[in-house]
């Protein structure tokens, strides 16, 4: 299960999750470099290797692993991964080289630790989409689980990076996924046209008091293609600042009822 550490119980149910998929479960803990941007959060990116150590062991870690940049990416390494298309749009574009890090990590991953199962979360969609691509694509011997997005009780995403918010922007940030559940229950209700649902939900983001909207998308769930109507499980995607901090959820819209 690869992490990049300031472990949250988001991570603690993948774990667990790990933990009945298969009988060894290792935990990689490692801030992968090549998949932050210039302008992005590596050096200020929580590190929190203690606290970290307890959560992945109480949740069924039986191997910490802890690799340096150093050891991951000696100097002079060229190769990487990319799985392109997937990764021109939402997160990609706003990120360059971002997804290229991280398939690259992940295979590199995949090959120190061999595992039969790896499982990641709904969380980083666009994340899990790609790497099942790169699975698939490069004949990888890795079962793929992908765990339900974990919660706070007001509906935020836990994520590390909202240890950045401030009071006033915590208070609001339940509303990213209020109007996620808007815009799904406006579409089981049987409103399939896609551009006026994300009309919608762009407005129910922008009236988020501090926010500014990245990125709101209604698109196809497995190629991340542009669709026009609900008519195949799609995917509503947001990228939200709230101040300094970039929050992302999604949630999973389909023609029918689920
Ligand atoms: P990180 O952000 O630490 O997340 C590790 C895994 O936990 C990812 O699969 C992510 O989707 C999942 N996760 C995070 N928050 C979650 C939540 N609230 N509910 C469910 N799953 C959640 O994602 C990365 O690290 C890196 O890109 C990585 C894959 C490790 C490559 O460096």
């Amino acid at each position: 299960m690869p992490t990049m550490g300031a472990l949250h119980a988001g991570h603690a149910e993948l774990i667990r999750r790990a933990k009945s998929e298969a009988d060894y479960v290792v935990v990689s803990i490692f801030v992968n470099p090549t998949q932050f941007g210039p302008n992005e959060d590596l050096a200020r990116y929580p590190r929190t290797l203690e606290a970290d150590r307890i959560i992945a062991t109480e949740a069924g870690a039986d191997l910490i692993f802890t690799p340096t940049a150093q050891e991951m990416y000696p100097p002079g390494a060229l190769a990487y991964v990319e799985v392109p298309q997937l990764d021109a749009v939402l997160c990609g574009p706003r990120r360059p080289g971002h997804f290229r890090g991280v398939c690259t990590v992940v295979l590199k991953l995949f090959h120190i630790v061999q595992p039969n199962v790896a499982v990641f979360g709904q969380k980083d969609a666009q994340q899990s989409i790609i790497l099942i691509k790169m699975v698939r694509d490069l004949d990888l011997p890795v079962r793929m689980v992908i765990v339900p997005t974990v919660r706070e009780p007001d509906g935020l995403a836990m994520s590390s990076r909202n240890r950045y918010l401030n009071e006033a922007e915590r208070a609001v940030a339940p509303h990213i996924y209020k109007a996620l559940r808007m815009v799904q229950e406006q579409a089981h209700a049987g409103e399939h046209d896609v551009a006026k649902l994300e009309a919608n939900l762009r407005t129910e983001l922008e009236a988020i008091p501090g926010a500014r909207v990245d990125y709101a998308n209604i698109l196809d769930a497995t190629m991340l293609a542009s669709i026009t109507s609900l008519d195949r499980p799609a995917l509503a995607a947001v990228a939200v600042y709230l101040g300094q901090t970039r929050l992302i959820d999604n949630i999973m819209l389909n023609a029918e009822p689920s």
